[in-house]
């Protein structure tokens, strides 16, 4: 289901536009100067902030904006709503479900998975190696692998699942965009599969996360199957399109920045400050909020039932927060970007999700450190929700 192309980006926008998808840059620029909260009627009507402060002015107030309806897309069609504690959930809610997760996202739990993140990231490079190629995919033969075996291994299910994972999350982030029924039926099919894991682990225990949640208790309770299923649905699709559009987005701009490739390899210590400023940059994640009481945001009236769309990558680039919005300076100091939101959302697995960017660029610089973009390759960016590069064509050696 094609729409109309987008002539006036203030009052009529799309994120599903491939104009936007392509390069929602200047997009937000002109906007920040011309209508910093764009709207549109298309696909269930949004607001669109796009200063720093806007988003997170939004981000903050809890009061106003409910968390309900994260998707940036309309619910699907005779679809009950999907509640998936804690991202779904307001306060005082939210507090007690978020801190159920807590304890998974340790940093001593971020050392173990470490260690297998890079195995995934060494069995990948040598598959890569092994067809005795001089060119891959950065994005779908490297990227795209690593979230996706790193969440199964940290919820306990088997990576051996990978196709069916990836398929999922490209129903609900890519495919789903234009076809609600896509997203409905790929959130039954997950749902479903958990529920199976579920009943596995009701019989005997393991030593893995959905255990854990099998034990944990709410207000000393257990959690009911609904919150238990829900949280599954969170954790596997959080971390897989998100991670994978992050470190596809990073080796696209190594691919086409020689400069900024070599200087990585020479001084891996600018590792960390790279990977917070390709998150700022190239920020994945857009989300979306439900107003519940009547508010003015910057002079923009918005009613109880509208939908606000928490624009984080437009707050990323907006001047009036970061100096040179628009360049990408892997050795950047201030950086108090918001790819992994802000306030009591903010992202649980950004630890996780910065460890898996930096372990992938360093095993694979190691592998290709002179690896180039194909001359004149075409490179597809979506979508609404999770942005980052379809595919990135690489030389190997260049
Ligand atoms: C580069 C990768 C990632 C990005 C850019 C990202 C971004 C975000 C953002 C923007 C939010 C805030 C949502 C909101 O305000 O409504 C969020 C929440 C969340 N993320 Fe991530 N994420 C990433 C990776 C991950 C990973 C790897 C995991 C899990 C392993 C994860 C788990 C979560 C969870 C559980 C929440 C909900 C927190 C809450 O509602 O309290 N994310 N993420």
């Amino acid at each position: 289901m094609a729409s109309e192309p987008v002539t006036d980006w203030a009052r009529d926008f799309d994120l599903g536009d491939p104009q936007y998808e392509a390069d929602p840059y200047v997009i937000w620029d002109e906007l920040r100067e011309s209508c910093p909260i764009a709207h549109t009627e298309r696909r269930g009507g949004a607001f669109l902030p796009t200063t720093y402060d806007d988003v997170a002015a939004i981000a903050y107030d809890t009061e106003h904006f409910s968390s309900r309806r994260t998707s940036v897309l309309p619910d699907p069609p005779g679809a009950t709503l999907l509640v998936a504690p804690p991202i779904t959930s307001d306060p005082p809610f939210h507090t007690k479900a978020r801190r159920v997760l807590l304890g998974y996202f340790s940093p001593k739990n971020i050392t173990h998975l470490e260690a297998h993140t890079r195995q995934v990231c060494t069995e990948l490079l040598d598959a890569i190696e092994a067809t005795g190629e001089p060119t891959a995919d950065a994005a779908g033969d490297f990227a795209q692998h690593i979230p996706v075996r790193v969440i199964a291994h940290m919820l306990g299910i088997p990576e051996a699942d990978e196709a069916i994972f990836t398929g999922w999350a490209v129903a609900v982030f890519q495919d789903g965009v234009d076809d609600p029924d896509i997203v409905r039926d790929a959130i039954k099919e997950i749902l479903a599969y958990f529920e199976v894991q579920i009943r596995e682990r009701r019989i005997e225990g393991k030593d893995d996360l959905l255990t854990g949640l099998l034990e944990a208790e709410m207000d000393g309770d257990p959690l009911t199957d609904k919150h238990l299923l829900g949280t599954c649905f969170l954790l596997l699709m959080a971390g897989i399109d998100t991670t994978w559009s992050g470190i596809g987005s990073s080796l696209w701009h190594l691919a086409t920045t020689p400069s900024d490739r070599d200087r990585l390899v020479t001084e891996p210590a600018l590792m960390d400050s790279a990977v917070e400023e390709f998150l700022r940059a190239y920020s994945p994640v857009t989300m979306a909020r439900e107003v519940i009481a009547d508010v003015e945001v910057n002079g923009c009236p918005m009613h109880a039932g509208d939908k606000v769309l928490l624009n984080f990558p437009a707050g990323n680039r907006d001047p009036a927060k970061f100096e040179r919005p628009d360049e990408i300076l892997i050795d950047r100091e201030k950086n108090r970007h918001f790819a992994f939101g802000i306030g009591i959302h903010r992202c649980l697995g950004s630890n996780v999700a910065r460890m898996e960017m930096r372990v992938a660029l360093e095993t694979w610089l190691e592998r290709f450190p002179s690896f180039a973009l194909i001359p004149d390759a075409q490179v597809r960016w979506g979508g609404a929700q999770v942005r980052g590069p379809r595919e990135v064509p690489v030389t190997l050696v260049s």
